[in-house]
């Protein structure tokens, strides 16, 4: 037989094998190895209390591992709901007291609640840093009165308690500020402002133990709301907090030494020290009455967006230099960011209150006008939100009134209130989703599954604290809503058919946040 046929015979021996191991390893992998078992996640289900009140606070967190987020939220009731023998005694608390429920984002079922304080004067949830990665995330409660607690997301066991050391008549400012581990046990700790009458001071704390941390410190400036913490492109840390008719700051560094009495892991900026007057530690002066700070990407780090009464400035975050500057004074909503263009941050900013809002996206390097609308809204409506979707765009979702026009001949205790969808490839339309009449407490719109559908959750309750009522939390998977949600055309553009809109609207793929 001649060699080269041998040969042949042998390589389509071989080639025939490899095609049999190569199905064979298809048929295996595609028949035979079980795909995981992938919790089926119910599109919309809803818990009611029937006579409680509820508190603006909703955060996420895959709690029972089973990779869907789960809803963790407060209310206030004489015994918890689902189960008689947790009551509000158990803890010390007279009736009604302050509950924190766990909720299961995939059906709803109650993962864990209990009494925690009386009553809640701020709560905040810490996500752990990268480095604290073995210590679970925690959401400490200021209770009104007292105590100062940490609640484990994962167990809703306490952490750590304390009794509140802070005098009666003192507010603590919101938000609680995450500062870099000071006391060396791996564990990011807290920095809380506290305010009485004109005074502001700084308390830390240990963030695995609640232990305070030195004495008080005193920021020697005056204000009443949000602070921020800044760290500079040096790696600097700086507190930035709205004061009289300015922006002042006080390094983290300074007023370290000052509750300690000795140096601490704090860097300064000269840069910033130059800038900074020692004695009034006003930063920019006469930039008009400071109402948001935020951080905001920017193109070498975080930059900072002011909102004043007379202007939104975004701050370059080294050099303090404006970036750019808009001369709009009725912001009375904390901005929220987006992207409207792909890969390219973008600011929301509501000018205007109740039927006289506007809604103004911008570009944020440029402060540029990408999009602006009316959009009548109502007093105590929850605050914009907007979601990645996979074109690198986002989704954004307004809350406004159900009627567009002609609104003033309506009482408006009869108006319904509307949830809106909008997307930057269509900026010509408006997608009304859903509409309720009850008080809206608090809203989020929410990634429950990684690259999964989107869905809102929703809390109502009462208006008034004092009054108990029916407290809802619901959650609806947000293409489920699109093929009846009535389509709002905004005049701009070219104008397609309902349904081709609604389908584009269903086909949108989100992203989870990076
Ligand atoms: C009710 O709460 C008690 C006390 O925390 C607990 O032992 C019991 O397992 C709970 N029952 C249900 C059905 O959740
Ligand atoms: C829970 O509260 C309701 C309403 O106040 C009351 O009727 C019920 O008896 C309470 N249950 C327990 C076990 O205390
Ligand atoms: C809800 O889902 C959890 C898993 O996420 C499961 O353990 C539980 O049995 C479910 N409860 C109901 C009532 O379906
Ligand atoms: C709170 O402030 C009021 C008025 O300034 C004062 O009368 C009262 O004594 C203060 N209470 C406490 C506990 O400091
Ligand atoms: C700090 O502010 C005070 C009051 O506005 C002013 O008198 C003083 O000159 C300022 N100091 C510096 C170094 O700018
Ligand atoms: C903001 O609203 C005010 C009054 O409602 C209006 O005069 C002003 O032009 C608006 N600014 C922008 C930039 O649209
Ligand atoms: C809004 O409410 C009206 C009146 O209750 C109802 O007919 C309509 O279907 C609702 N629209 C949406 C999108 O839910």
């Amino acid at each position: 037989m001649p060699v080269s046929s041998r040969l042949s015979r042998c390589r389509t021996v071989a080639f025939f094998l490899s095609l049999f191991i190569c199905l064979f390893v298809v048929f295996v992998v595609s028949f035979v190895i079980p795909c995981p078992d992938r919790p089926e996640s119910q599109r919309m289900w809803r818990i009611d209390y029937n006579a409680a009140v509820t508190y603006d606070f909703l955060a996420m967190e895959d709690i029972n591992r089973d990779k869907i987020q789960d809803v963790v939220f407060l209310y206030k009731d004489t015994n918890s709901s689902n189960n008689a023998s947790l009551s509000c005694a158990d803890e010390g608390f007279s009736s009604p007291c302050a509950f924190v429920a766990a909720v299961s984002g995939a059906n709803g079922s109650v993962l864990w609640e209990r009494p925690v304080v009386q009553d809640v004067a701020l709560v905040e949830c810490t996500t752990p840093q990268p480095s604290d990665s073995k210590v679970s995330s925690a959401c400490i409660l200021v209770g009104r009165p007292g105590p100062f607690l940490a609640v484990s997301l994962s167990t809703g066991e306490t952490l750590w308690s304390h009794p509140s050391s802070f005098g009666g008549n003192t507010s603590v400012l919101s938000p609680l500020l995450q500062v870099p581990d000071v006391d060396g046990d791996g564990a990011s700790d807290l920095l809380i402002l506290t305010q009485e009458g004109k005074e502001i001071s700084g308390y830390i704390y240990s963030g695995s133990t609640g232990d305070q941390i030195g004495r008080r410190g005193s920021l020697g400036v005056g204000g009443d709301s949000g602070p921020l913490l800044h760290v500079t492109r040096t790696g600097a840390h700086y507190l930035l907090l709205p004061c009289a008719s300015s922006l002042c700051s006080r390094s983290l560094k300074g007023l370290y030494e000052e509750v300690t009495g000795r140096g601490g892991p704090f860097k300064s900026d000269p840069r910033w020290e130059n800038v900074l007057n020692a004695s009034t530690h006003s930063l920019l002066p006469s930039s008009g009455a400071v109402r948001y700070l935020m951080n905001v990407p920017g193109k070498a780090g975080q930059d900072v967006l002011l909102v004043t009464s007379e202007a939104c400035v975004l701050l370059d975050g080294q050099k303090l230099t404006p970036k750019w500057t808009l001369g709009i004074a009725q912001v009375l909503r904390k901005p929220i960011l987006g992207h409207y263009k792909p890969d390219t941050p973008a600011v929301v900013i509501e000018n205007g209150t109740g039927t006289d809002r506007q809604i103004l996206l911008l570009g944020l390097s440029s402060g540029a006008v990408l999009w602006s609308q009316a959009l009548p809204s109502f007093p105590g409506a929850p605050p914009t939100t907007s979601l990645p979707t996979a074109d690198h765009r986002s989704a954004f979702f307004f809350w406004g009134l159900h009627e567009l026009i002609g609104t003033n001949e309506m009482d408006p205790r009869d108006a319904r209130h509307s949830l809106y969808m909008f997307h930057p490839t269509l900026p010509g339309v408006l997608l009304e989703l859903a509409n309720v009449s009850a008080n809206i407490v608090a809203f989020d719109a929410v990634l429950f599954e990684p690259s999964r559908h989107a869905a809102y959750v929703l809390l109502t309750g009462p208006a008034s604290s004092d009054v108990p009522g029916l407290v809802s939390m619901i959650k609806h998977k947000v293409r489920d809503l699109v093929p009846d949600s009535r389509v709002v055309h905004l005049g701009k553009g070219r104008r397609d058919s309902d349904q081709a809109i609604r389908d584009r609207f269903s086909w949108l793929r989100y992203r989870s946040e990076v």
